[in-house]
């Protein structure tokens, strides 16, 4: 996540080949325009393009970069119900619902409102979002659904990582399963608001990564975070909403980031000279980033070998296991910073940590009993 100018390693990135030729439509659709198997919408400026595609015999309703990566899907509708062939059909009913239907017309997919409108259309907009709305009013505010509120792996520039405390709406990542099947893996990656808000990697209901809170300059579990030329980021949190943020410092630097089917979050950034995406930075730098790694009272510090230490007045509790490298000896553990139970997933960084303070009997830590003087 961080300035990590280090981490500028060659990614792989995965291709696949839109077999049908298409021919774009203009950004938006009226509920007397479809959008069919062979057609695309493309967004104003050309940055998106939604149409279908395919992963082996399976077809889904996605967006991806038009101009730059076709191959880059940063969203899918039908995830969890593909279609069988390509012959589907997309298309805004009264009074503001997108439904997917395949050529027997069964309902495949469809967007949700609770809000009505008289004259509905479907838009792509140029930052890769895909909003219903009335006709006669862009306002953001008004929309009546919008694709980055249900988002897949990917968030975008102009994405709210986060939860809108009135609704109860929860915007938050969902891996693939693997790069040739959009359907729901097994990570999630989501912000937990609970005590300070911070955000956490899951394997199904098992804490994978976490954040940290943020303190108002980062997150403080990403210390190499911090200001860049590629994108600016920010935290809101407030009665009605929390979340996390980012935009582009410029325009001509694509950048985005993904919850990978293998549970990794990374950071890529386009590169127009190689035509490709760099691997810009990652979430889970080292294996002291793995959650609750040394355990309850146990500190991580990667300059250290092994990596694993007690905190001051703490001993192992299983001598033997922790010689042999099994630092946790008990799993589990609660993802909140103020902690009641056992101090847990600590780790030691050489700069842009923070002091943790703990209140604890002196005599546990070797100290003398203070003498009082009246
Ligand atoms: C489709 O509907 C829009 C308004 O919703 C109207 O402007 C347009 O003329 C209609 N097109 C056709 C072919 O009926
Ligand atoms: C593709 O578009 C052409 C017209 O451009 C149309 O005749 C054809 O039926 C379409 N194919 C499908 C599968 O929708
Ligand atoms: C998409 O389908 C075509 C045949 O319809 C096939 O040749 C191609 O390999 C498929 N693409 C992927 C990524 O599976
Ligand atoms: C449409 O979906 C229904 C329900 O899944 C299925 O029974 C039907 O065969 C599908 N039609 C096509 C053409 O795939
Ligand atoms: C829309 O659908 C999502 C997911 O199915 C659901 O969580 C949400 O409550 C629905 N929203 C409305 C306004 O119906
Ligand atoms: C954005 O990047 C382009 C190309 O590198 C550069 O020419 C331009 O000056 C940059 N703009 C800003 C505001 O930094």
């Amino acid at each position: 996540m961080g300035d990590s100018a280090v981490l500028l390693l060659l990614c792989s990135t995965i291709f696949f080949s839109i077999s049908i030729p298409s021919k774009s439509i203009p950004d938006s659709i009226t509920p007397n325009r479809t959008v069919t198997a062979n057609e695309t919408l493309v967004s104003s400026q050309g940055n998106f393009e939604l149409g279908l595609f395919n992963k082996s015999k399976n077809w889904y309703l996605g967006i991806w970069y038009k101009k730059i990566s076709p191959g880059t899907v940063v969203w899918v509708a039908n995830r969890v119900v593909p279609l069988t062939d390509p012959s589907g059909v997309l298309r805004i009913v009264n009074p503001g619902i997108l439904v997917l239907l395949n050529s027997s017309g069964t309902l495949i997919w469809s967007s949700n409102s609770s809000t009505l409108v008289l004259n509905p259309i479907a838009q792509l907009l140029d930052s890769g979002n895909l909003v219903v709305r009335d006709q006669n009013d862009p306002d953001p505010e008004n929309f009546l659904w919008q694709s980055f509120d249900y988002p897949s792996d990917n968030f975008l520039p102009g994405m709210k990582f986060g939860k809108n405390l009135k609704t109860g709406l929860d915007r938050y990542f969902t891996s693939w399963k693997s790069s040739g099947d959009p359907s729901p893996g097994d990570f999630t990656y989501r912000l937990d608001p609970s005590g300070d808000p911070q955000l956490i990697m899951r394997s199904g209901d098992v804490v994978k990564f976490r954040s940290g809170p943020w303190n108002g300059l980062r997150f403080s579990g990403f210390p190499q975070m911090g200001p860049n030329t590629v994108y600016a980021f920010g935290f809101v949190f407030n009665q009605e909403e929390v979340y996390y943020y980012f935009t582009l410092v410029n325009d001509s630097i694509v950048t985005r980031l993904v919850l990978n089917p293998n549970g990794q979050i990374q950071r890529f950034a386009w590169v127009d000279r190689t035509r490709g995406w760099v691997l810009y930075s990652s979430a889970q730098t080292d294996n002291c980033d793995t959650y609750a790694l040394c355990g309850a009272y146990g500190t991580c510090n990667i300059n250290r070998s092994p990596p694993c230490g007690c905190l001051k007045g703490f001993e192992a509790k299983f001598q033997q296991d922790w010689d042999k490298a099994d630092w946790s000896l008990m799993g589990g553990g609660s993802g909140c910073l103020i902690w009641f139970g056992d101090l847990i997933d600590i780790r030691e960084y050489i700069e842009n940590g923070q002091d943790l303070y703990m209140r604890m009997a002196a005599s546990e830590i070797g100290m003398e009993q203070p003498t009082f003087i009246n």
